[in-house]
């Protein structure tokens, strides 16, 4: 486990992520709350996720991994592996920023997660499992409730259960 690692995402009631390349709602609360989240600090994502924004964010470095060798883009500094997308970060707190494949190969170095449950089911092609309640504990709560077009939502923080063996 790496100190200070945390993954970052917004995941609807039936396990969706992201579709065409997009997150497929539109939740104002949820960009700030990623807004506050991340800036300043270092975070690491797939070639996907980084294509996904008009163009880089302010304010944090944007550490992409491709296998590509000869993929480069302005405003990213790139990894071809986990290891030297850590090597990259350095230390203290780094956000892991998506998308599901790279939730999958660093949610074992995660000390914690903030989650935004989205409490609604939507169409997508990318999906992420629920976390495993064995491994996962819920520290902190703050549900919102639908408001016209958008549905409710919740800031869910996890922390990684001390004795969990994972
Ligand atoms: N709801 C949320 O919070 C949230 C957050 C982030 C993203 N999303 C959504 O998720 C979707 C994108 O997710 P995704 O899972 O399809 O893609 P992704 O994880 O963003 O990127 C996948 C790419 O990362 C690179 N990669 C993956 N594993 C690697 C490894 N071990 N070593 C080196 N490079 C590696 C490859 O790039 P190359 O193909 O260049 O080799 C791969 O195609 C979009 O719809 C996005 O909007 C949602």
């Amino acid at each position: 486990m790496s100190d200070g690692l945390f993954l970052i995402y917004a995941r609807a009631s039936n396990g969706v992520i992201g579709k065409d390349g997009k997150l497929p709602w539109h939740i104002p609360a949820d960009l700030k709350r990623f807004k506050a989240l991340t800036m300043g600090k270092p975070m690491i994502m797939g070639r996907k996720t980084f294509d996904s924004f008009p163009s880089p964010l302010p304010g944090r470095r944007h550490i992409v991994l491709t296998r590509d060798r000869d993929w480069q883009s302005e405003g990213a500094e790139v990894a071809h592996s986990r290891a030297e997308a850590l090597q990259l970060a350095g230390q203290g707190q780094i956000a892991v920023i998506g998308g599901a494949e790279i939730y999958a190969l660093f949610e074992q170095e995660a000390e914690r997660v903030e989650l935004t449950e989205v409490h609604s089911e939507f169409e997508g092609d990318t999906y992420m499992p629920a976390l495993d309640e064995a491994v996962w504990q819920e520290v902190a709560r703050e549900d919102h409730p639908a408001e016209n077009d958008r549905p409710a939502y919740s800031f869910v923080t996890l922390e990684r259960r001390r004795e969990s063996a994972k």
